[in-house]
């Protein structure tokens, strides 16, 4: 009844933003992630008939505030008729700042609870059920280039190229600590319900889709960078012209971009990637990554920089 999986984040290169169906979290378009390597959630669940109540401790606190969520997640995976479950998290980055630190704990979740409860979902299954409780959890359950696609009632998810087929840098700049200022959730709602991009938007997204799988498909890195900053840009379009506009950047990220900007006029192969929070994420082939850092950790305001190749998906640990 015991059980631990580690799970990596993601980072989308054409965003997922919005949902279709709220009450199931299912997304209103399709994306493309990939699956870092080196930043993990480790995830142990024991089921336990004699306890009360589910528990969760994450990086050494107990966490109530997210407990719920975990509990949702748990019934969904082991049946509302299981046993209550002590749960503890530990991530080795900042959690809760826009580096999808859910989406590696929701996917290393599903697939310890699965195995601590013996329910044995197959991995297209683990997917829907890290989607329930964050749409871009499920494609943490694969690694490499990834593509969740919506499909009927669910969502399919599947590796579009290993990571080591094309073994791309990925050097975050954390511009600031700490949560962010709207959830998610909220934030997507919002746009759905006020933003007068957000249906052009969604109408848009199957272009960028094929353009980005044609990239990964040719490893074409300047169709891969105009495609993902051209969708980051987009998004985050969506959000500055919501009600009330929802603005994720800081002076910081600004600069960074910048940055990127510059690196790519002298030519380093290089393209910048934002999310619901202000850290800028520069994707690069490897042989640019030590100058990528060095720039970015050079950067004005630039708190800590993060390096990391792209690894595999949710996977059990042998020790739990
Ligand atoms: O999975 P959620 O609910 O945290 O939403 C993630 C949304 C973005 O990170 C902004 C985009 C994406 O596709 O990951």
């Amino acid at each position: 009844m015991r059980a631990a999986a580690r799970a990596q984040p993601n980072i989308a290169l054409v965003k997922y933003w919005g949902k279709r169906d709220t009450e199931r979290n299912l997304p209103a378009v399709g994306s493309i992630s990939i699956t870092l390597a080196d930043l993990s959630t480790t995830m142990r669940v024991e089921f336990d008939e004699t306890l009360a109540g589910d528990s969760l401790r994450v990086n050494g606190q107990p966490s109530d505030a997210m407990l719920p969520r975990v509990s949702r997640c748990l019934d969904a995976v082991a049946g509302q008729e299981r046993s209550r479950a002590t749960v503890v998290s530990e991530s080795n980055f900042p959690i809760a700042a826009g580096l999808a630190s859910s989406a590696s704990a929701f996917a290393a979740l599903v697939v310890a609870a699965d195995a601590a409860a013996g329910t044995g979902h197959g991995r297209e299954q683990l997917a829907n059920l890290a989607g329930m409780a964050s749409g871009s959890a499920a494609r943490s359950i694969y690694g490499g280039f990834v593509e969740l696609a919506n499909a009927g009632d669910h969502v399919a998810v599947a590796t579009l190229c290993a990571a080591e087929d094309w073994p791309l840098t990925v050097v975050v700049a954390i511009t600031a600590s700490g949560p962010k200022v709207v959830g998610s959730t909220q934030a997507m709602e919002t746009s759905r319900d006020t933003s007068p991009f957000y249906a052009r938007w969604v109408e848009q997204q199957s272009a960028d889709l094929d353009e980005a799988r044609a990239a990964i498909g040719a490893q074409d890195f300047p169709r891969l960078a105009a495609v993902a900053e051209h969708n980051c840009l987009k998004m985050h379009s969506v959000m500055w012209a919501s009600r009330p506009p929802m603005v994720y950047w800081n002076a910081t990220t600004l600069e960074c971009m910048e940055a990127v900007r510059d690196m790519q006029a002298d030519g380093i192969p290089v393209f910048f990637t934002i999310d619901a929070g202000p850290q800028l994420k520069a994707v690069c082939d490897p042989s640019a990554a030590a100058a990528v850092r060095e720039r970015l950790e050079t950067t004005a305001g630039v708190e800590a920089v993060m390096v990391t190749g792209l690894g595999e998906g949710a996977r059990l640990l042998t020790d739990g």
